[in-house]
């Protein structure tokens, strides 16, 4: 089993041995390994049972060390790196051949981040190589947003879970590429499209849900809990029942028995929903219903991401 703790040099250890090694980062927890050792790699795909068709971000602590990684940094995404780093902004640049092809799956590219938590970021720099760090979560499932969610999961297959505590901002990284000077967004995440769009002006955005190995972004199935889990229509109430839970944003359904409903945020803020999303979706997973219900968020800031999400894990 998987020791959890938070000794930065255990970690570094059983990183610089070749092994894997769970880690905080400020949107959700990674499973992490030297993204310059293949073997290393590997392994983070064998333990996350994630097709090698899915391409790995890379993870560093600094600016300067990006050069090193990959062959040019457009201008827009150097305005980003400088506004949103350290955060929850993945950027896709040209690699060099120091990063192997088994972590952009054969792609030119290289998705590559500086995550901003203390722990990590400590332990990055203490190593002489940048992590490859998948969310640390079986391929296909919620992500993981504590330390103990990556025990219950992966827990007998990692030696070592650096505990840093609750993720702070709870969704993956915002994701944008920058193919032929358009700046494209392929995941939405941690950073608003608004934040974004008030750096660098109008974004596309292609987050299309795809099974093609050679096209970039998540597959559709992504993010699912085991119980089938069904997006409401906004201002849609489930029908009464007694077998049925429900992720609310505000408030519980007065339909719905109040031990099976998850409040997001009764403030209705939406860091602090996003901040809940996953670990209040796998609560809800355990729990003895047969249905979980979600109501859609508002269209505003990360509720944009947090509905991508909804979507991507909800039954057809
Ligand atoms: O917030 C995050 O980004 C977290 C933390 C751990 O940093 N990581 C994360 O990794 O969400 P993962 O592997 O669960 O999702 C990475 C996504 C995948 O959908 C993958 O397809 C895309 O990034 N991606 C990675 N490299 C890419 C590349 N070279 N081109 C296009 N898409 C890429
Ligand atoms: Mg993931």
């Amino acid at each position: 089993m998987a020791q959890i703790g938070t000794d930065r040099r255990a970690a570094k250890k059983f990183l610089e041995a070749g092994n894997v090694v769970g880690i905080p980062t400020e949107t959700v927890y990674g499973l992490a390994g030297n993204a310059l050792n293949p073997d290393a790699v590997l392994t983070i795909f064998r333990v996350k049972n994630r097709p090698s068709f899915d391409p790995l971000i890379i993870h560093t602590d600094a600016l300067e060390k990006i050069h090193q990684f990959v062959t040019n940094i457009p201008e827009q995404a150097q305005l980003l790196a400088d506004q949103f780093w350290p955060g929850p902004l993945t950027l896709l640049l040209p690699k060099r051949d120091v990063i192997p092809d088994i972590v952009t799956s054969g792609l030119p590219m290289v998705a590559i981040r500086i995550p901003n938590h203390p722990l990590t970021l400590d332990l990055l720099r203490s190593l002489d190589f940048p992590l490859a760090a998948p969310s640390a979560n079986p391929f296909g499932y919620i992500s993981p947003t504590t330390a103990q969610h990556v025990a219950d999961q992966l827990g007998d297959q990692v030696p070592y879970i650096l505990d840093g505590g609750p993720a702070g901002v709870g969704i993956e990284s915002t994701i944008i590429g920058f193919e032929n000077n358009v700046a494209t967004v392929f995941r939405l995440g941690g950073i608003a499209l608004d934040q974004i769009e008030r750096v660098i002006g109008p974004v596309v955005v292609h987050t299309h849900s795809t099974s093609n190995p050679s096209a970039p972004g998540m597959l559709s199935s992504h993010y699912a809990p085991r119980k089938p889990l069904r997006l409401l229509a906004p201002g849609e109430s489930p029908r009464p029942h007694e077998r049925a839970g429900a992720l609310v944003f505000r408030e519980p359904f007065g339909g719905l028995h109040p031990a099976n409903q998850r409040v997001l945020s009764p403030t209705g803020n939406l860091n602090e929903a996003a901040k809940n999303l996953f670990a209040h979706l796998r609560a809800l997973d355990m729990l003895p219903i047969d249905v979980i219900y979600a109501e859609p968020l508002p269209n505003e800031g990360l509720g944009f991401a947090m509905n991508d999400r909804l979507r991507r894990a909800s039954v057809q």
